[in-house]
């Protein structure tokens, strides 16, 4: 069965094509020519729902699936920060590790060096049944430094409950097992059947 993503991120990309080993996955930008998708809601929920239904739309296929991830990382500490920002926390160009440097920052400013973060990703389905939504969260902490060049984004950053290393750190096989994508794309593989 063919899958299109409603990503162009190499690291989500990535992640989706190991779990769903047997779909045939193809980022929308190999079908389609790029264009902006607004995602200005304030849930991951609505800005996935925003993606797939967009990419569905442009497609003109109404038999194919349409698979989008919104995610990030939320700090209670500094109010759930940057959550649905995550992408844009230094500004709409910023870079990964923009990003990274910028919550670092954020903890160093304060003297914090470790405390508790936790992961959001939800996905949605655009389907010719309806398009369809569900979640995975991975908790952990988040510490004033970057270790490891494993996975992407916030992952060098962030150690996962029951770990003494970062995402950066560990092998890929920690997320592929425990993380929030993971987890959001088991339940969205049962609902494709
Ligand atoms: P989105 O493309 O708007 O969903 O942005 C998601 C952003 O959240 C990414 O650019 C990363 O900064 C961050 N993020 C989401 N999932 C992960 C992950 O698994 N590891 C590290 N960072 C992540």
């Amino acid at each position: 069965m063919k899958i299109i993503l409603a990503t162009s991120n190499k690291g989500k990309v990535k992640e989706i094509q190991k779990s769903f080993e047997k779909f045939e996955i193809v980022p929308f930008s190999e079908v389609l020519k790029p264009f902006d998708i607004e995602e200005n809601a304030d849930s991951f929920k609505e800005n996935a729902i925003i993606k797939a239904k967009a990419v569905y739309e442009a497609l003109g296929d109404k038999n194919l699936i349409v698979l989008s991830d919104d995610s990030g990382i939320s700090v209670p500490i500094l109010g759930n920060e940057p959550g649905v920002r995550s992408a844009r926390y230094t500004g709409e160009n910023a870079t990964a590790k923009d990003n990274l440097y910028k919550l670092i920052y954020e903890l160093k400013k304060r003297g914090i060096k470790r405390t508790p973060a936790f992961y959001t990703a939800a996905i949605a389905l655009a389907t010719k049944e309806g398009v369809f939504s569900v979640h995975g969260w991975m908790y952990g902490e988040v510490i004033d430094e970057a270790r490891g060049d494993n996975g992407f984004g916030y992952d060098p950053m962030f150690i996962p409950e029951g770990f003494d290393k970062t995402l950066g750190e560990l092998d890929e096989s920690v997320k592929k097992e425990f993380s929030h994508r993971s987890k959001a794309l088991r339940l969205a593989k049962r609902l494709i059947g």
